[in-house]
């Protein structure tokens, strides 16, 4: 088919997002010979090998699908760390604070449905929806700025990043300015995978219809973490907004009125993506692999090698060195709340020494099932919750559902 103007046109539509179910019926072949004209055109301006497009059909995109604080922006980073990869840290902040900026109360659908026609878009290299949720609206598809870009290697790098040479991260966003978006997308799809992170999706059952989705080869790696474990490390980072749990912590009495429900959701929206997945439905079969970050930190390079295995991309040598610096280094006292270089072996256990035995009591109560389904222990008493040497982790293995 011609790049003609009724295509660009739907393609333009597509860039907006608007209209899903209507870009559903266009088919793949419809859409790419436009796309790699006009890829090309653009890339004109670029040099050497830049401009050289992966095949669309034998790309991979990836989604880490966890929730905060368990462990998503070590493994985000382990598909950062392979030039082969562009990877996104959390790109949906910018719907979430574009919706949460809106006075009338917004449906729980519609913002799920924003979430997905992003990734979508991403996904494939299409990263103009973006500024759909900036403010103000960007010119010439430029922004100012992109959340965490600091994450992003593709986008700290030469020629999304206005530099000569890859930004180090705390630096990235200060030195390599704003972010030209057409830049962003062509240099997308001058790599093979993309990968992004994403705590904001609440279950896997949301994620479908892009499972389901032709145009995308979307594998999920689900990342789950002892709920224990992730209530301390809330309590510990967002001090401000987790007060009462602090003084629950050390006074070993719970605040009058104090909202568990947080928890709750953790441990059901665990259980439910668990039970879906473990369900087998067709449209997770190969796309879908459970991760508990606890195997993750205790045998970094092994479990690393799997997820790669399993998403079927190719194990990179420099990525062993990586993990190792990353997961052994003695942690500065000055760490970056979202830092990825720390002991993760000791890390993982922290919570044992340092969470008072009655808010692990109440944690164990409101997430029994889900703690059994994921092979966490629970504890009786405070010497065995506080004795290292007996792991509360239950060997388990959860196969990909291939
Ligand atoms: C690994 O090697 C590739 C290619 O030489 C390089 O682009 C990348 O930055 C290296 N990654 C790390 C983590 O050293
Ligand atoms: C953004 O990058 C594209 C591709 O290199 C270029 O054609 C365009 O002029 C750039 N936009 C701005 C505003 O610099
Ligand atoms: C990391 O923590 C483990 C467990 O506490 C300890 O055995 C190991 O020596 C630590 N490694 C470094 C480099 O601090
Ligand atoms: C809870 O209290 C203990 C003992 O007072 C302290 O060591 C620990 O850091 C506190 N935990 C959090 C998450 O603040
Ligand atoms: C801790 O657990 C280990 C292994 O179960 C046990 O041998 C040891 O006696 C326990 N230590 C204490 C102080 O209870």
């Amino acid at each position: 088919m011609e790049c003609s103007w009724k295509v660009l046109a739907l393609l333009v539509f597509a860039s907006l997002g608007i209209q899903y179910t209507a870009i559903k019926s266009l088919s793949m072949t419809a859409m790419s010979p436009c796309r790699d004209v006009t890829i090309k055109k653009r890339c004109q301006h670029l040099k050497g090998s830049l401009c050289e497009d992966v095949n669309p059909q034998s790309r991979t995109q990836i989604l880490v699908f966890a929730a905060s604080r368990s462990g998503s922006s070590f493994l985000g980073q382990l598909f950062n760390q392979n030039s082969d990869v562009v990877y996104l840290f959390e790109p949906l902040y910018h719907v979430q604070h574009m919706f949460s900026k809106a006075k009338s109360t917004i449906d729980r659908r519609s913002l799920l449905g924003a979430y997905r026609d992003l990734l979508r878009n991403l996904f494939e290299c299409d990263f103009y929806l973006l500024e759909n949720y900036m403010n103000p609206t960007p010119k010439d598809h430029v922004v100012p700025f992109i959340f965490r870009r600091g994450a992003s290697n593709a986008l700290c790098s030469p020629p999304v990043c206005e530099h000569l040479e890859r930004v180090e991260e705390s630096l990235c966003s200060k030195k390599c300015k704003r972010v030209n978006l057409t830049l962003a997308s062509i240099t997308c799809r001058t790599h093979k995978h993309m990968a992004i992170k994403t705590i904001r999706i609440p279950e896997i059952k949301y994620l479908r219809t892009l499972l389901e989705d032709p145009r995308l080869n979307l594998k999920i790696i689900h990342l789950v973490r002892d709920p224990r474990a992730v209530l301390f490390s809330r309590i510990y980072t967002f001090v401000d907004q987790y007060r009462a749990y602090q003084i629950w912590n050390s006074s070993g009495r719970k605040p009058h009125n104090l909202d568990l429900s947080f928890i709750q959701n953790i441990c059901t929206d665990y259980s439910n993506s668990v039970e879906t997945a473990f369900s087998k439905p067709s449209w997770l079969r190969g796309k879908y692999m459970l991760v508990r970050y606890e195997d993750l930190a205790r045998d970094p390079v092994r479990k690393a090698n799997e997820i790669y295995n399993f998403v079927g991309l190719e194990w990179k040598e420099n990525l062993t060195a990586w993990i190792e610096e990353n997961t052994n280094a003695v942690v500065p006292s000055n760490v970056n709340k979202y830092t990825t270089n720390r002991n993760s072996s000791k890390t993982t256990d922290n919570w044992r020494l340092r969470l008072n035995f009655n808010i692990v009591k109440s944690v164990q109560e409101l997430c029994r099932t889900t703690l059994s389904q994921l092979g966490y222990q629970v504890v009786d008493s405070i010497p065995q919750l506080r004795n290292l040497s007996q792991s509360l982790i239950e060997p388990r293995v959860f196969l990909p559902f291939l």
